[in-house]
């Protein structure tokens, strides 16, 4: 008899986006005539940047010649690719790192769910509440947790995101091994200090922790001051991963590349006083489990950090952070409290009732679609995400809907 893995059964039926969308489409059948405006899912809308494109026809091109055409590449990417991230992305801003430390993948939603295949089923993780619901799902699959309580995994340590602590939580109150950080942060927008990072990796120094740092949206980061990678903080070598996506920073969300920082000098340990490589352990997953990214991808994805690529994809995330501006001047207007919408795309909005009842409000009275708060933890209840990710046109005609229904 073939048995299922039980602990699927402790996850709500349906992923978090594919809920919304269920709602979101039923509505539209029932209202065939209504425009719908979509600011929940942080899906980007405006096209690839030009150098983007032309690198892509390109690789696309060679594949179509015998005498450059390509089979399967290196797993872990490109050396072209993965040593101009290193350089571009790391090295130029004084963070360590090299490109034989970066892992080429098709997506930062697989790797951080993916990454907890590294260690064993009973570590103690520190799950923040609000948090990107694949943090928890993918502990929850893999056995790591008990049944879900009032809507909180038993067997997980939450660390809180209030009002009060601005999104930023404070270090855990009992020992943990396992942390997952987000910043800039889904779904709050709030970002975090020099200072306050530095806390969290000098903790996971002192306890042989591990951090798990989710920079997808660094690129929103327009203050000089915020930190754009845990690498810049000193010591995060040794205990900290970072995942990266070019989805959300040149509009890959289609055409997926995304990459890992594993350094080499991160370890994990055996419980019997042996250190194990992350690095290792991380190449001989990637290289069992996956075949690289396609080729003229991989291509597209360089033309990002080139000096075209550059200014062209700074102007798709200023024209982001543009709306995200215009959201969160429009709703503060109308007497809500956010955070986030500045160095982010998310502006987390307390809606002063319940997260889903304001959902259904937006959908049912404005055509609207937003993301309910309480969709990404108990902490969130009460909140909504709206996305700057449309056009200003599609912004700008939501806020004026908004404006009509809410004031
Ligand atoms: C979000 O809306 O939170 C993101 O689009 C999810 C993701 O990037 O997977």
């Amino acid at each position: 008899m073939i048995r299922i893995n039980e602990n699927y059964l402790k996850l709500k039926a349906s992923y978090l986006f594919a809920d919304i969308s269920r709602r979101v489409t039923a509505f539209q059948q029932a209202n065939p005539d209504k425009k719908i405006i979509r600011l929940g899912i942080g899906d980007v809308t405006e096209p690839l940047p030009e150098a983007v494109v032309a690198a892509f026809h390109k690789g696309v091109d060679e594949m179509a010649d015998a005498g450059t055409f390509r089979g399967y590449g290196p797993e872990q990417g490109y050396d072209f690719l993965r040593d101009l991230i290193a350089k571009e992305d790391f090295q130029s801003r004084g963070a360590d790192i090299s490109g034989d430390e970066i892992f080429v993948s098709d997506g930062a939603k697989c790797d951080t769910g993916n990454i907890q295949e590294l260690f064993a089923g009973d570590i103690r993780i520190a799950i923040p509440d609000p948090v990107y619901p694949v943090y928890v799902d993918t502990n929850v699959m893999a056995g790591r947790t008990g049944q879900n309580v009032d809507g909180r995994y038993e067997g997980l340590v939450y660390l809180d995101g209030t009002r009060e602590n601005g999104f930023i939580p404070e270090l855990p109150g009992e020992p943990v091994d396992l942390i997952y950080l987000c910043y800039p942060n889904n779904p709050t927008g709030a970002t975090i200090t020099r200072a306050q990072l530095k806390a969290w990796v000098d903790y996971a120094r002192e306890n042989k922790a591990l951090i798990l740092f989710d920079a997808a949206y660094e690129a929103f980061i327009r203050d000089p001051e915020l930190p754009r990678s845990i690498y810049e903080i000193e010591g995060a070598r040794e205990v900290a991963i970072e995942f990266r996506s070019l989805s959300k920073t040149a509009g890959f969300t289609g055409t997926r590349l995304a990459f890992t920082v594993v350094p080499k000098t991160c370890m994990a340990y055996d419980g019997q006083g042996g250190a194990h490589s992350l690095h290792a352990m991380w190449n001989r997953r990637h290289t069992t489990k996956f075949n690289g990214v396609s080729y003229p991808v991989q291509r597209a994805a360089a033309a990002v950090y080139s000096p075209e690529g550059k200014a062209q994809s700074r102007a798709l995330v200023d024209h982001y952070l543009n709306n995200a501006a215009i959201i969160r001047k429009e709703m503060t207007a109308l007497g809500y409290d956010c955070v986030g919408g500045e160095n982010s795309p998310y502006v987390w909005i307390d809606g002063k009732m319940g997260s889903w009842d304001f959902f259904d409000m937006l959908l049912n009275k404005a055509a609207v679609v937003c993301t309910p708060g309480a969709g990404f933890g108990s902490c969130g209840e009460g909140y909504i995400r709206i996305s700057a990710f449309n056009s200003l046109a599609n912004v700008q005609e939501a806020m004026e809907r908004l404006r009509a229904v809410l004031k």
